[in-house]
């Protein structure tokens, strides 16, 4: 026991967290000698053990305090010394890390987003896992209609409570509907988003990108519509001569419905968007069904509608110049790194996007 006073003398003067460890070692380790103490015990009588153990037991608690103590006070004795002595030199700089860069379908999603945006349109989103009803039926493709063959739908094996298998959804129409019940009227929403069909080759994928538009309010006329494409157009390609001509076309959820071309002409032995030496298709459009305002709960009399919808794959191939639509999911690091955006070029309408 006379070692009590004299170990606690060695915590006191261990003057690392290595030196304490030896001492707590020696004590409390175990063939430490408080340790060695405390099992004498096991052989004494109950008199003798009634004595002894509490005794050895505030010896084990005093040392245990006392090198706690010490721990601490070598724990933040250590710590200033860091403080003191260790330095950051922000001047010196930064070291090469390989960066990341913003795929093209997000950047022209933002761009969608920034230039609807100014046209006082909100973003919608709905499920990717959508029912037979919003894909189809309340956009007046009813079940057996001939329209519905034109999609080539993914089906789950999961029904809902029509019986109807639910669908990976084949566009971003069904967003209309969930808007017009979700908001009401008047709306004016655009909704990107992924959406599937079984097909696959240089320019489609199983997965692509659409964008919708629609627009709820009182009197809107096709008008409004050609209006507005123009306008978006106009802002997305960043050129003044954007030419559009609508040709009549068959949409089940439009009544009329129309198919947008947009002019191009050769620069440089490529076709860019702008000018009219040739047309190509960019949208589908039209006037808003009835029977779809009713499906989500409008009344048809007193609100009509225009909606739009286009591949925003197909956008970002036609504005930045690729030419194959698989590349766009492959992952290719060198392909990433060529049409990718930084992360600081936001689309701002100061910096040219915008209506
Ligand atoms: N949903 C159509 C498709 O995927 C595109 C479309 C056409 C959307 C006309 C519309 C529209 O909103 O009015 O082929």
């Amino acid at each position: 026991m006379n070692d009590v006073e004299g170990t606690i003398a060695r915590i006191a003067a261990a003057d690392d967290l290595p030196a304490l460890d030896v001492v707590r070692v020696e004590a409390l380790g175990k063939s430490g000698w408080v340790t060695g103490l405390l099992k004498t015990l096991g052989g004494m009588t109950p008199e003798e053990r009634q004595l002894r153990g509490p005794e050895f037991q505030r010896v084990r608690a005093r040392l245990t305090d006392a090198i706690a103590q010490r721990r601490e006070q070598l724990e933040a004795a250590e710590l200033e010394r860091k403080l003191a002595t260790e330095r950051i030199d922000l001047s010196l700089p930064a070291p090469e890390h390989s960066r990341g860069t913003v795929h093209p379908i997000s950047q022209v999603m933002e761009e969608l987003a920034e230039i609807f945006a100014d046209l006082g349109f909100a973003v919608a989103e709905g499920p990717e896992i959508e029912s037979d009803w919003y894909n189809f039926t309340a956009l007046n493709f009813p079940p057996g209609h001939p329209a519905r063959a034109m999609h080539d739908t993914f089906y789950l094996q999961r029904t809902d409570a029509d019986g109807l298998p639910y669908v990976l959804r084949t566009h971003t129409s069904p967003v209309q509907i969930r808007a017009m019940q979700e908001r009401g009227a008047p709306l004016r929403v655009i909704a990107p988003g992924r959406v599937y069909r079984s097909d696959s080759d240089a320019t489609h994928t199983p997965m692509f990108h659409q964008i919708e538009g629609l627009v709820i309010d009182r009197a809107i006329h096709l008008g409004h519509l050609k209006w507005t494409l123009e306008t978006f157009l106009k802002a997305f390609f960043e050129r003044d001569d954007i030419a559009i001509r609508l040709r009549p076309s068959y949409f089940p959820f439009t009544e009329p419905s129309a198919e947008v071309d947009v002019g191009w002409s050769l620069e440089k032995g490529r076709r860019v968007v702008g000018g009219q030496q040739g047309w190509m298709e960019v949208l589908g459009s039209g006037m808003v069904h009835p029977k779809v305002i009713a499906a989500a709960g409008l009344d048809p009399d007193q609100w009509q509608g225009f909606a739009f919808g286009t591949g925003v794959d197909r956008l970002a191939m036609l504005k930045y110049g690729m030419d194959d639509l698989r590349a766009f999911f492959d992952g290719d690091i060198r392909w990433l790194k060529h049409y990718g955006f930084s992360a600081l070029a936001v689309p701002t309408l100061s910096m040219g996007v915008g209506a």
